[in-house]
């Protein structure tokens, strides 16, 4: 079957099997693998992209749930040959270890930033909850995402 969808700004056909995960048609259809494969279970947020500009997790939505619609991944948030902000203070901040789950809670803080411009730290928390960090670099995250609340533009995703 056809895939027709903007993926990172760009429209998109892709020749997927019938019961492909989004996440799968991303990475082995698009080429885009930037979002990981963490627990498949919808569990870890390591997949997590945006679909219109809100938070999903890809392992278990079937590919046909973007047919029509905007997907963004890791790979489309810097603009302009610029980070997005939420790249630039995580970077800033040393906001990773190993670096696994990072693209996806990258993607999960654009997408609260988007709701919420200027969360609390407890806001943070609570809106990444369902992300996991196997490094335990969660202080540093939340710090990384509380600094790209300040600048000016931080919602952009
Ligand atoms: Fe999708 Fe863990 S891989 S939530
Ligand atoms: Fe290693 Fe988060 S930085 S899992």
């Amino acid at each position: 079957m056809e895939l027709k969808f903007r993926l990172n700004g760009a429209e998109r056909r892709l020749d997927i099997p019938p019961k492909l995960t989004l996440l799968d048609a991303i990475r082995d259809y698009a080429g885009l693998t930037g979002t990981k494969y963490g627990c498949g279970e919808g569990q870890c947020g390591a997949c997590t992209v945006l679909l219109d500009g809100r938070a999903v997790k890809s392992c278990i939505l079937p590919a046909t749930s973007a047919q029509g619609r905007e997907v963004t991944t890791v790979e489309g948030l810097a603009a302009g040959g610029r980070l997005h902000p939420v790249q630039q203070a995580f970077l800033d901040h040393s906001a990773f270890q190993c670096g696994f789950c990072t693209p996806g809670m990258i993607t999960g803080a654009v997408a609260l930033l988007s709701q919420n411009p200027s969360p609390s730290e407890t806001e943070i928390r609570a809106g990444l909850q369902s992300h996991v960090c196997r490094c335990g670099t969660y202080p540093r995250i939340v710090e990384a995402v509380r600094a790209a609340s300040l600048l000016k533009g931080a919602p952009r995703g």
